[in-house]
């Protein structure tokens, strides 16, 4: 785990998330926060669930109040951590000055103390959650079985809930669900290391070693149709069940601290999107999710949205 977390953060990321107290209020937090960026009439999905993800991290990590949240200040920090993945990716440093207004904001949300580490925090686990909850939404939007399977963890956030297969066993758990999307769309899709040559060999061979989860993802130990979208390949009774833990989380000492915890909370942002969308009325709306074009899912959201059901309308 980042030693940036703070208590409450430690409380949320235990190894039983759903049994202690940090865990309900990480739940209190995710309906109030998507309670808020629920638009008038019309909203960019991405946007949105940017807001959301960002919102809950910093008042379920920290503590913070969602109500001391301005919406202007969300949308700059969002708007700032994508430019800041952008630039990573780019290989391009971030401005001074953005960085400045970042820390300043989370200065004011975290207090000064916290504020330097809560952002090294923040930064990997916007950057992975975000893009996770929006793929997971885009498949199961219209698929009643996942849909209906995320309202069942809305209303009983659980881990045995996570991780029960529905309908007699031949529908997928929302851990089942979480796991092909991290199998097909690992939110980062390469991680490196140094190569640990002899000093007299290291002008001969690159200084690091990469290993491409994406490719990893789609060799045959995960099974068959390995292009498709199939959960149930994670049930124990599947004909070739997955019997290898999938590299969306890294490996070895270096993994991600929120490989446990990450998967379940994410699961709850988009439980209760979907809970929240359907209740006061919401459709989300978007081209047909082509799994193809999703390799980088931190683009490809135009002409997604999140919009009021028109009355009458069956959607
Ligand atoms: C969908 C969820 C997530 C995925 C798929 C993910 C994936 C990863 C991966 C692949 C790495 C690199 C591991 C390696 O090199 O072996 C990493 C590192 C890290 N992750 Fe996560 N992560 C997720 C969520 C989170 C969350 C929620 C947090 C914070 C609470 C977090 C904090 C970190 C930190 C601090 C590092 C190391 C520092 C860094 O490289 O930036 N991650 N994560």
């Amino acid at each position: 785990m980042s030693p940036a977390l703070g208590s409450t953060a430690q409380l949320t990321l235990s190894r039983r998330p759903h049994q202690c107290t940090g865990w309900q209020r990480f739940v209190k937090c995710a309906e109030k926060c998507t309670e808020m960026f629920l638009p008038g009439r019309e909203v960019d999905f991405a946007a949105f669930i940017q807001s959301v993800t960002f919102c809950i991290i910093i008042t379920g990590f920290y503590g913070v109040d969602p109500g001391t949240l301005s919406p202007v200040d969300v949308a700059f920090m969002t708007n700032a951590l994508n430019r800041h993945s952008d630039n990573t990716s780019r290989r391009i440093p971030l401005y001074p000055d953005e960085l400045y207004a970042m820390r300043e904001r989370v200065c004011r949300w975290v207090g000064g103390e916290r504020a330097s580490q809560a952002l090294e925090t923040i930064l990997p686990a916007y950057e992975s959650m975000w893009r996770l909850a929006a793929v997971t939404l885009a498949y199961a939007n219209g698929n009643q079985h996942m849909h209906n399977a995320f309202l069942d963890f809305n209303e009983n956030p659980t881990q045995k809930q996570f991780r029960s297969f529905k309908v007699k066993n031949t529908r997928p758990s929302v851990e089942a669900i979480i796991n092909e999307v991290l199998r097909l769309h690992p939110p980062i899709q390469r991680i490196a290391r140094k190569t640990r040559y002899p000093l007299w060999k290291r002008l001969f061979y690159p200084a690091q070693e990469i290993a491409d989860i994406g490719a990893v993802h789609r060799s045959c130990v995960y099974g068959t149709h390995l292009e498709t979208f199939d959960a149930m390949r994670f049930h124990p009774q599947h004909e070739r069940p997955v019997d290898i833990q999938l590299l969306a989380f890294g490996h070895g000492g270096l993994s991600c601290a929120a490989e446990e915890w990450a998967p379940i909370a994410t699961a709850l942002i988009v439980a209760k999107v979907m809970d929240r969308v359907d209740n006061v009325g919401f459709v989300l709306a978007g081209k047909i999710f082509d799994a193809r074009m999703y390799r980088n899912t931190r683009i490809g959201w135009d002409g997604w949205v999140v919009r009021k059901k028109e009355k009458g309308k069956v959607s």
